[in-house]
């Protein structure tokens, strides 16, 4: 029976574009949207920008916009990235809706009523030229435990320890510099202790009469939420502040947590009317069969987890029916970052590749669980042509190729001996389904490569190519097996791939799209074929170079932009007096690669290298940059600047046979000159 479903992914925050880490959310939510549609199931995915809270307000006001302008400015360009991302979303609306407004008033009223509200004092940091309350993170100072300076507000990056902003000494505004003073404020709270016992028992299985599924380690993680007790939250924010005010509270807000999710349930209201649907029968049904899936990072589980069900079923909505989490998208390796080149947007992306690619990429590597995944640009490379494109492909095209060009295009029935080899494959085929619908789409598409792989190896024993003269019609029934499994692995790649099926369906002479369904049934034999359509090219390093070299750039440009990367609140040393070039020849620079690298017992300052001159031979450098680089090894591979005709000089340590040049005044805040890497090591640095 065909099943009522809402799917969202989280509502991307709209101070900034969409980057890869959203585009893997974004896909994970799609393939499942599109494959429960191939079960004939009623499914919307109801999606929008997450447009309120302080970080918009302050970033509009950088800009000299309003917070309205820059987020229209964002969800305009979500939209355009996610469309182009080939993405099934219905609506892609805003948390700056009227529908948002209305029903975080009817939630809040709701437990108003039931008594599950209060109002207290709470001690916040005020900035006093900000005019305003500063939230944790736009408060800096020095950590309480470990006493770094310019440490946030919530906790310290040098040595990790939490705190609340109360806690750092020497507080500032990371606004403006101002030094805030402790105010007392009334703030709103819900009391969510009124609702453990309730979470508790959503958490549980529904096959076991609870309210959801979760995987066990989301389960175990509420459990130990609830084990330490629930306490209150604190929905609101003083002004100024971008987003809705609370009614009967006057210059207090909804806390942005507080009505994002809620933007799911405007997103469906505004769906609804658009589309003449019948919007309680998704959110006003509470114990009913409706199914509610919610596709998160693991960075907002208790949001969806704790804090929603329970704003849900106190206000009387549906709550979830399934919350899937999925893990951090690294890039080479290693978190997302700008320096590296690996924070890269959507569009950056979309400029330089087809998103089947990536979609094709990350779909594989995904399953249900948490774990993070790495997107390796040589893997991503060698998968989609190992793959898709000599694997998946190669079968459905040297099939077709072959009957049309060779053989007049009819299909013909496929061959008596490979009936085995279809039947097998038809029963992979049926587990399909149940593993889309489960989240687990790296193990789908492992079921269209063993079906391939089978078939692959038939063709080779069958060899179809040596009988076009001799046994024409037996070669048209090996292909005609072929071009049958070919069927099969496009509508397992459906979900992922949708042009690919597409591609199929016109080349079978498909009368109706393909559904897990229909999809293995037999092709009528007197089909004539449609010509090749190319289903997947083979990827080229250089073009995902690129991709890094833009990201890189784009990186670049925006914190050239960026005024609190351009305001120079530190000093450097006078410039020195002019000099002629001349100068600089007695200094012999050169491109070293770094070969080894590692501390030095008895000497916490220094890094011992060795480094390649390439035709100059290797030289050991010892370097007094230990403190910036607590990780040696991240040195290795990387062309540096050699001073190399500098005397060698003994220490207590060995013998250092030239300097590295870097940067930076202090010990702890030195960089290394790092060379383009297509420098070649041994060649004159002039
Ligand atoms: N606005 C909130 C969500 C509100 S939902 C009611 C938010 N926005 S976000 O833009 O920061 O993140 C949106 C989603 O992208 C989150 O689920 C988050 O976990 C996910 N990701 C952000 N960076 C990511 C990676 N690097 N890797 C994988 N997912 C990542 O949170
Ligand atoms: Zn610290």
């Amino acid at each position: 029976m065909s099943k009522q479903v809402l799917v969202t992914a989280a509502l991307t925050y709209a101070n900034g574009p969409a980057h890869l880490g959203h585009v893997l959310e974004a896909i994970q939510t799609d393939v499942y949207v599109r494959a429960r549609k191939m079960l004939g199931d009623d499914v919307i995915w109801m999606w929008a920008a997450d447009t309120h809270g302080t970080p918009i307000m302050l970033r509009a006001r950088r800009e000299g916009i309003t917070p309205e302008e820059l987020v229209a400015r964002s969800h305009a360009e979500h939209l355009a990235d996610y469309r182009d991302f080939g993405l099934g979303f219905d609506i892609y609306y805003t948390t700056h809706s009227p529908e948002d407004r209305a029903h975080c008033e009817a939630i809040f009223g709701a437990l108003k009523q039931r008594g599950h509200t209060d109002v207290r004092a709470v001690e916040q940091l005020y900035s006093e030229q900000d005019e305003m309350f500063l939230p944790d993170r736009f408060v800096k100072g020095t950590c309480p435990n470990c006493k770094s300076e310019d440490q946030y507000g919530d906790n310290c990056e040098v040595c990790g320890a939490t705190y609340s902003p109360t806690d750092l000494l020497d507080p500032y505004s990371a606004v403006s510099g101002d030094k805030p003073v402790l105010r007392d404020s009334p703030h709103v709270f819900i009391k969510l202790e009124s609702y453990a016992d309730y979470v508790r028992e959503w958490a549980r299985p529904r096959a076991e009469g609870g309210g959801s599924d979760l995987r066990p380690e989301v389960r175990n993680f509420i459990t130990s939420f609830l084990e330490k007790g629930l306490r209150d939250w604190d929905i609101s924010r003083d002004k100024p502040y971008f987003g809705w005010e609370i009614p009967g509270h006057p210059g207090k807000y909804f806390y942005v947590w507080f009505d994002a999710p809620i933007g799911y349930i405007g997103a469906t209201e505004k769906w609804c009317r658009d589309n003449g649907r019948d919007f309680d029968s998704y959110w006003k049904n509470e114990g009913g069969d409706t199914e509610i899936v919610h596709v998160i990072g693991k960075d907002i589980q208790y949001f969806h987890c704790v804090f929603w069900p329970a704003m849900l079923h106190g206000a009387g909505y549906t709550p979830p029916s399934r919350v899937q989490v999925h893990g951090w998208l690294m890039v080479n390796g290693t978190k997302m970052s700008k320096s590296r080149g690996t924070f890269i947007l959507a569009r950056t992306y979309l400029d330089h590749l087809s998103p089947d690619y990536l979609r094709y990429y990350l779909a594989a590597k995904l399953g249900a669980d948490q774990n993070d995944l790495d997107l390796n640009m040589e893997d991503f490379a060698n998968r989609v042509n190992a793959d898709l494109v000599n694997k998946l492909a190669n079968l459905a095209s040297r099939s077709i190729k072959f009957i049309v060009g060779r053989l007049g295009g009819r299909l013909g029935a496929p061959a008596e001996d490979a009936a085995p080899l279809l039947e097998r494959a038809r029963e992979r085929f049926a587990e399909a389904p149940a593993l889309y619908a489960e989240f687990e789409s790296g193990k789908a598409l492992r079921v269209a490569m063993e079906i391939a792989d089978d078939l692959n190896v038939y063709m080779t024993e069958a060899a179809p190519w040596k009988l076009t003269k001799s046994d024409p019609e037996r070669a048209r029934a090996v292909n005609a097996a072929a071009v049958y499994a070919s069927k099969l692995i496009a509508a397992i790649l459906k979900p992922v791939i949708p042009s690919w099926a597409e591609k199929m369906e016109r080349m079978l002479k498909l009368e109706a799209p393909m559904t897990f369904a229909n999809a293995a049934d037999p092709i009528p034999p007197e089909t004539v074929l449609g010509a090749y359509e190319t289903l997947a090219e083979r990827v080229q390093t250089k073009t995902l170079d690129a991709i890094i070299e833009a990201g890189r750039q784009q990186a670049a440009a925006e914190s050239a932009e960026d005024p609190a990367a351009t305001s120079h609140d530190y000093e450097v040393e006078a410039l020195s007096d002019e000099v002629g070039i001349e100068a600089f020849g007695p200094v012999d620079l050169r491109v070293g690669s770094v070969l080894e690298c590692t501390g030095v017992k008895g000497a916490r300052k220094l890094l011992q290298l060795t480094v390649d001159l390439g035709p100059l031979g290797k030289r050991t450098i010892f370097s007094g940059i230990a403190k910036s680089y607590p990780d040696p090894a991240a040195l290795v591979g990387k062309r540096v600047a050699v001073f190399a005709n500098l005397k060698p000089r003994t220490m207590k340590f060995g013998v250092s046979e030239g300097m590295i040049l870097a940067a930076g005044a202090s010990d702890d805040a030195v960089t290394v000159v790092e060379l383009d890497p297509r420098a070649r090591p041994g060649e004159r640095i002039t």
